[in-house]
């Protein structure tokens, strides 16, 4: 067995609205490890992006974690000083978010805030020659045509793919031993969101990281990943070697999942799953997939299935297989 980078362990995170307490992650289970390329799929609003912001900490301010643990390395995210996250975040773990506008500031160069990044991510002395050439360096590696220029250039003045790019090569710099990629590129054109996929790809295969990648688009993630995690309102239900988790499906969610993809093969509507994710204010009690689910059974109301395993690194939360 790999020796394991992150672990978590029955997260739940909660958030306060006006309207009342959404109970989002429900006990999540989810572990990657060292140099470990790992997928995360699920329908819009099942808890993928809360997940990844607890580990990186940068939760919103009305989020709330009741309870569960983080481990990195053995010790617990959640019980670390400011001092240790921030420097795990400039060193070791670095995420990437779907919009790549946001996480650029406008008023700096790209050098500038390229060069900011380098200076903080290595206990090194650099010199203002060595971080250039460290930030032109990075720049070829996204495969960005003439860095020097980009490097003198605003945000503002660059496309949208370039500043994804640029936003992977700021990640890539601080992200050591984790990237976490959420969605990239999303909202740019599909080509080039699956360029940007390859590209991620690649370079954590050079680079000898560990990924964890969230994708809608799940035929790339099959290329990339060698596990993959889905995720249902708040819990991880399956999770498997990717050739197995897509040939093989097993939990009622998945199977339905994978239906609503339009194959690229066949003609034929996409065959959706009835109902939609539960209000997180009043969810259902036990399997939260239940009120969806066409083998729902008088237990899956009441108890909460937990991640077992079926053999060969398949787990399934699904009270059919126990
Ligand atoms: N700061 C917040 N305050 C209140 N609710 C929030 C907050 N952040 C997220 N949520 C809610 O938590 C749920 C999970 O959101 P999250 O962004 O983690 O889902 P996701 O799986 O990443 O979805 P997507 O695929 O659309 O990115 C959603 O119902 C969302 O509206
Ligand atoms: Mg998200």
């Amino acid at each position: 067995m790999n020796e394991q980078l992150i672990e978590i362990h029955d997260l739940y995170v909660n958030y306060k609205i006006y309207e009342g307490i959404l109970k989002v992650l429900n006990g999540v289970e989810f572990r990657v490890g060292v140099k470990e390329k790992v997928g995360l799929i699920g329908e819009s609003g099942c808890g993928k992006t809360t997940t990844m912001r607890s580990v990186m900490r940068i939760l919103a301010d009305n989020a709330i974690v009741p309870k569960g643990s983080i481990l990195y390395k053995g010790r617990d995210i959640l019980k670390m000083s400011e001092e240790e996250i921030q420097r795990i975040r400039r060193e070791s773990i670095s995420m990437i978010f779907q919009d790549p506008t946001a996480a650029l500031n406008p008023v700096f160069t790209v050098g500038d805030q390229l060069m900011d990044v380098i200076k903080y991510s290595t206990k090194e002395n650099l010199t203002k020659e060595e971080m250039k050439e460290r930030a032109i360096k990075v720049l070829k590696e996204v495969a960005l045509p003439d860095p020097e220029r980009i490097l003198k250039n605003y945000p503002i003045m660059l496309s949208g793919g370039m500043r994804q790019r640029i936003c992977i090569a700021m990640a890539l710099v601080s992200a050591n031993e984790l990237l976490i990629a959420d969605e990239p590129g999303t909202n740019l054109d599909v080509t080039i969101q699956d360029q940007i996929l390859r590209l991620i790809g690649r370079l954590v295969e050079e680079r000898g990281t560990s990924i964890i990648l969230i994708s809608h688009a799940l035929g790339t993630v099959k290329g990339l990943v060698d596990r993959v995690y889905v995720m249902y309102a708040g819990n991880m239900v399956e999770v498997a070697p990717t050739k197995e988790l897509f040939s093989e499906p097993i939990h009622p969610y998945t199977i339905g999942l994978f239906k609503t993809v339009p194959k690229l093969t066949g003609g034929g509507i996409p065959e959706a799953i009835k109902g939609r994710i539960p209000d997180y204010i009043n969810p259902p009690q036990g399997c939260r997939f239940f009120p969806r689910c066409e083998h729902a059974m008088p237990i899956c109301k009441k108890e909460k299935p937990s991640l077992k395993s079926v053999g060969g690194g398949h787990e399934v939360a699904c009270f059919l297989y126990e």
